[in-house]
């Protein structure tokens, strides 16, 4: 937690001093504010070309405003790293889980990302939005992963349909496979397999998914019995290799070691005759949530995992794989804020003084899950300097739920717009309906325009999946 004195911030401005300053303003990551925001006449935050107290007004509140210009540029930054610095062959492909829907995949899709989806829902959407952008079923195929740890055998089954590539996780998925494709001999399925590289990252307990003990991935001392078995099956194209070692990681050395380690068992699995050429490194590059973090920029890590894996090859004398990264939080997390509406407000004299907002841990369950830490400034008036030390508290009938502890604001009344910085990944994608809240609604704004992406729930949606046996009602009255 960053005390009080830690935070150089003295009013919103601030903030957008900082997101403006050069350096910063290259790799989205590092910004706190999505990269057009800016302030207007009216001393209010614009985010695209939209006054974001206008915007609530319009959509209504909370509203979760997405920056097409941050996506973009963060998509674009990628790709031309990865061209700039490896040598072979890249692909990045966006972990949906940070946040998937259609606009969102469009846009991914349209500068030139593939996917990774970990669930039925999320291969649908992401099927979906590429089928209405005209992609062939081979295209699709192409640019799409399954991951997950217990795929059920209809995910599996929509998986091998639509060809795409499958990240096989354990054992009893290696069998199922081999099983489904027993039904149609002429199938082969394109896999690659999930490894548990144990390499430890000073991240949240619940963001690592690398070190030994991890419900992900095959164990490393099982390599020679996987491979051997894999390579027995004719039915299984093993592409590659795969491991992800955690999220919002700040230093480089882990994914410089994770590309060494996983060359030596790229070599080990060719050895063992399987064709192996592609090598997925995962995500897990950080962004900046508070000023006293410091990710490195999407061009630093791509040049570290790139060297890495070049490096080792030549050690190992290894032609250069196919270079997989999939990214989902450096991705659209800074491309994103939400604004709420400011309420009603607790002084509780020598000890604290509680804001409320209209949402809370059902549009962003990250700081009750992971205790996770944000900025926030008031949208509507931006230079106010900053004069009281408030928390932040959500509206839902918890005590947990808190947004952020001790931040200094200026003084507000309900009414106002609060803004929280950084909220694109993780936050609608883990949201729930808790406290029966319905869900915001999302806008992409870019150049003054702003469109609706997702729709506000209302109360008539939340009932909508409700089933009322008719036996209830003949109790009634
Ligand atoms: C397998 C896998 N790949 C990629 C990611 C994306 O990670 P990040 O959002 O930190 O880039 C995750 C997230 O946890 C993951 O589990």
């Amino acid at each position: 937690m960053l005390s009080i004195e830690q935070r150089t911030s003295h009013s919103g401005q601030d903030y957008l001093d900082q997101a403006n300053l050069s350096e910063v303003k290259g790799s989205p990551n590092q910004s706190l504010l999505p990269l057009t925001a800016t302030v207007n006449n009216c001393d209010h935050l614009e985010v695209g070309g939209c006054d974001i107290q206008t915007l609530v007004k319009q959509f209504g509140s909370p509203l979760y405003v997405l920056d097409e210009v941050t996506l973009r540029t963060a998509c674009h930054q990628y790709r031309e790293a990865f061209k700039t610095y490896y040598a072979g062959t890249s692909q990045v492909i966006y972990a949906s889980k940070a946040w998937s829907c259609l606009g969102i995949v469009n846009i991914v899709a349209s500068e030139g990302l593939g996917f990774d989806v970990v669930s039925g829902g999320e291969l649908h959407t992401t099927v979906k939005a590429l089928e209405m952008m005209n992609w062939s079923r081979e295209k699709i195929a192409q640019n799409l992963y399954f991951h997950g740890n217990n795929k059920s055998q209809e995910e599996l089954k929509i998986a091998i349909d639509i060809g795409c590539t499958i990240i096989v996780d354990n054992w009893l998925e290696l069998e199922i496979l081999v099983k489904l494709a027993e039904q149609n001999p002429a199938l082969t399925i394109p896999i690659l397999l999930r490894l548990t590289p144990g390499i430890e990252c000073h991240t949240h307990e619940y963001i690592r998914t690398g070190h030994l003990d991890s419900k992900f991935g095959f164990d490393p001392n099982q390599l020679d019995r996987l491979f051997t078995y894999v390579s027995q099956q004719q039915s299984l194209d093993c592409r590659g290799l795969h491991a992800h070692i955690g999220s919002q990681i700040f230093e480089r050395q882990p994914h410089e070691d994770l590309g060494s380690v996983m060359v030596e068992w790229l070599k080990k699995a060719q050895n063992y005759g399987l064709k192996c050429q592609e090598l997925n490194i995962g995500g897990g590059l950080g962004i900046r949530y508070v000023e006293s973090d410091d990710p490195p920029s999407i061009e630093q890590w791509v040049k570290t995992v790139s060297e890495a894996v070049m490096k080792a090859c030549e050690a190992n004398q290894l032609p250069y794989p196919k270079l997989i990264a999939e990214p989902g939080r450096s991705l659209v997390g800074s491309a994103c804020i939400t604004a709420y509406t400011i309420g009603s407000r607790k002084e509780i004299p020598d000890l604290r003084t509680y804001i409320a907002i209209d949402g809370g841990m059902s549009d962003n369950p990250r700081p009750i899950t992971y205790q996770s830490q944000y900025c926030v400034v008031v949208a509507n008036r931006l230079s106010a300097p900053y004069s009281e030390t408030v928390t932040i508290a959500g509206k839902h009938c918890e005590s947990g739920d808190i947004l952020i502890k001790d931040i200094k604001l200026p003084l507000t009344q309900p009414g106002d717009i609060l803004v929280v910085m950084a909220t694109g990944a993780y936050n609608h994608s883990m949201a729930s309906n808790y406290n029966r809240l319905p869900r915001p609604a999302a806008v992409l704004v870019n150049n003054g325009e702003a469109n609706l992406i997702l729709q506000r729930e209302t109360y008539d949606d939340l009932i909508s999946q409700d089933r009322l046996p008719q036996r209830l009602l003949s109790y009634s009255s």
